[in-house]
């Protein structure tokens, strides 16, 4: 599916739509862990076990189309801004960080939608609203910089370079 996505996603119009479909999943994802991390230490078990299964195939989406189609065209179309290299590369690595917390936070999920002793709804509050918070900060950057580039298609750099340092505001 997503090879097919990719290939249909040659031109930046193309691309902000897809980006944008990817986004809102991504932010209904972030809704509905903060109703678990709301309800906790009630949360429904089997909410958590459904929503666990979910994360890592969403985002595996939504970075593949990213970086098999989204980075390439605007590292190519915007070489005229500087640092635009450096923003991929940032978002990259919080794509792999946020597989990595995605990976602990379906198991998390399904431990307490199981019933075990651990994790205690304190730490998989903290887990959640880690998470959520991290994924919302980079989905920002993207809506923010990466979209308007796509959708107006001007060569001129839309951020000033003060702008840029840091992407989302994570590192790795
Ligand atoms: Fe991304």
């Amino acid at each position: 599916m997503v090879a097919r996505l990719v290939q249909c996603c040659t031109d930046g119009a193309n691309l902000a739509t897809q980006l944008d479909a990817m986004h809102a999943d991504q932010q209904l994802l972030c809704e509905r862990l903060e109703v678990l991390a709301d309800a906790l230490p009630d949360a429904p078990h089997q909410g958590c076990l459904h929503v666990a299964r979910t994360i890592g195939p969403l985002l595996h989406r939504a970075q593949a189309l990213e970086e098999e189609a989204l980075f390439p065209y605007v590292s190519t179309r915007w070489k005229v801004i500087d640092g635009v290299d450096d923003w991929i590369e940032r978002l990259k690595c919080e794509h792999i960080e946020d597989t990595c917390y995605a990976e602990e936070l379906s198991e998390a999920l399904l431990a307490y939608g199981r019933g075990d002793a651990f994790p205690t709804p304190d730490a998989l509050g903290y887990m959640l609203r880690g998470f959520i918070s991290g994924l919302r900060r980079h989905l920002a950057f993207e809506q923010d910089v990466l979209v308007p580039l796509l959708r107006e298609q001007r060569p001129e750099p839309l951020v000033s370079r003060k702008a840029v340092p840091g992407a989302s505001g994570r590192g790795c």
